[in-house]
Parts: C-alpha cells; structure tokens; sequence
C-alpha cells in the first residue's frame, strides 16, 4: 500500500477532525467528566472520534484502530493510532490550543504522524525517513546549547495528586531558575519542540494518542526523545523527554536533581 496515499487520507482525515472543532466551538458543546472533576471529555471528542473512524475504516477496513475515547477492538498490521482532541480542558474553555493527532503503525514501527492545530489551521506532519513539515515549509529543532537560555514545556496528569512525580521535577526545573511553560496540548507541544518553537519538553504518564503523530514529526526534525534515563523512549513508556539533543543530557540531570 502507498504510503504516499496513506500520508494524504490522514491529511484529509484531520482536516475533517478540523472541521468538526471548528463546527462545536461555533455551536457549542456538553461535556462529561472522566475520571475526575478536571479530566473532561466534550461531544466533539466523541463525534470527532466517530467520524475519523468511519473516514479511515471505510478506506481502509483491514485497518486497526485506536483512539482514546473508544480504544482498540481488534489487531492488524496496520493501526491507525488517533487522540481526536489533544487538549480537550483548552477546547471545552475556548482556549485555542488543541489539536487533532493521527499516526499509522506499520507492524510495530511509526511510519506516518500527523498533528494539526484546529485554531492556527498550522499542520504538522511526516513521514519516516522523508522529513517533518509544518504547512509545507520543513522543520528543524533548535540549536540551543544551554538550559539556562532554553524554553522548556510541560504538563500534568489530571490524577497529578496520585502521580506527582512531575511536581518534584517542575520544582526542580523552576529552583534552576529556567524558563518552562504549561501549554496543555502534549501532541502540539511535541510538534513545538519539532519545529524549533520549544527547546524542550517532558511529561510523565501521557498516552499513546498523546505522542505518536508527534513522535514522527519529532524524529524526522531531529529531536532527541527518551525516557527518563535517557533510553530510546517507545510508544506507552511512562516518561517522555523530548529535546533538541543539545540540552538533553542536562535537562535529565535537573529533572533527577543532579547538579
Ligand atoms: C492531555 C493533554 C495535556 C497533558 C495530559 C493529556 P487530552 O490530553 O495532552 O497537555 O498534560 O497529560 O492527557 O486529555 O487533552 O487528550
Ligand atoms: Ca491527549
Ligand atoms: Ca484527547
């Protein structure tokens, strides 16, 4: 199968993810909570998931699907791997930052990402092995050699009280005196670090909808991305650093409070 045409329907399938965003924040929306008061899950996750299920599925109904409202019913080589909303509490409060994510796995291995920013209409893909863009131009991470000049991104779990880890390593990052923000979009705030906007990021306990569109964007701009002893991170690993390379080594010192 062409992987050139399978780029294009994820294009195509995220620009109706777009769409719908687009649609709910004109007409307006309910919203559920999940697991707990702050973890919401709004109409248009639903039906933005309903319907990039049924986009890809009907093209490709040998296809896998996972998606984080209504998880994976069967396996195949192929699996479409989608978050519908990335940054639903920004979405369900009109804070323009959330995006949808789509990546395709081939046998194991993340061949195509795709992230697009329904506010700024910015989309983010690639393509192992032919580059990461963003609205066509080609992307590249930073050249930053110091934390101490860097912009650094995070976020937090919404059960933060039960998993605090990223607490003791924000405060860690913030005693250092260096610069971090919170922007409550992971997929986005990868594609960031991709395109040379952040130098770094890091979270703890974020899903495989969070990180694998962004994950092949991030690879193909030349970001380094590990876990938090700094091995090659893979899809369901509970921490992600992802950085310029540069400044990898000593982000992880100061997330373990070494140095
Ligand atoms: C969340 C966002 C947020 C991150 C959370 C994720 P959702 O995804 O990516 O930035 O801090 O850990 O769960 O719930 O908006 O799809
Ligand atoms: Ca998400
Ligand atoms: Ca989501």
């Amino acid at each position: 199968m062409g992987m050139d045409a399978l780029l294009n329907d994820a294009i195509a399938a995220a620009r109706l993810a777009r769409g719908i965003h687009l649609y709910f924040q004109e007409k307006g929306f309910s919203t559920d909570t999940k697991t707990g008061p702050t973890d919401l899950v709004t109409q248009a996750d639903k039906e933005t998931e309903a319907a990039l299920k049924d986009f890809l599925l009907s093209r490709y109904p040998d296809h896998a699907f996972l998606g984080e409202e209504g998880g994976q019913e069967r396996e195949a080589e192929y699996r479409w791997i989608v978050d519908p909303i990335d940054g639903t509490v920004n979405f369900a409060h009109h804070f323009p930052f959330y995006a949808v994510s789509i990546a395709l796995e081939v046998r194991g291995e993340l061949e195509l990402g795709v992230v697009l920013d329904s506010s700024r209409d910015e989309l983010f893909w690639a393509r192992r092995g032919a580059g990461a863009y963003l609205n066509g131009r080609a992307i590249r991470v930073t050249k930053t050699s110091e934390l101490i000049g860097s912009l650094l991104a995070t976020g937090f779990p919404y059960d933060v009280k039960k998993d605090r880890e990223n607490l003791t390593y924000f405060e860690r990052v913030l005693q250092k005196g260096l610069t971090v923000r919170r922007p409550g979009a992971a997929a986005l705030d990868l594609c960031y670090v991709a395109a040379g906007r952040l130098d770094g990021f890091w979270e703890v306990k974020l899903k495989p909808w969070d990180v694998a569109g962004a994950l092949v964007v991030l690879r193909e701009a030349g970001a380094t991305v590990t876990g938090i002893e700094g091995e090659p991170y893979q899809l369901g690993n509970r921490y992600i650093v992802a950085t310029n390379g540069l400044i990898h080594d000593e982000l992880l010192d100061t997330l373990h409070g070494r140095g």
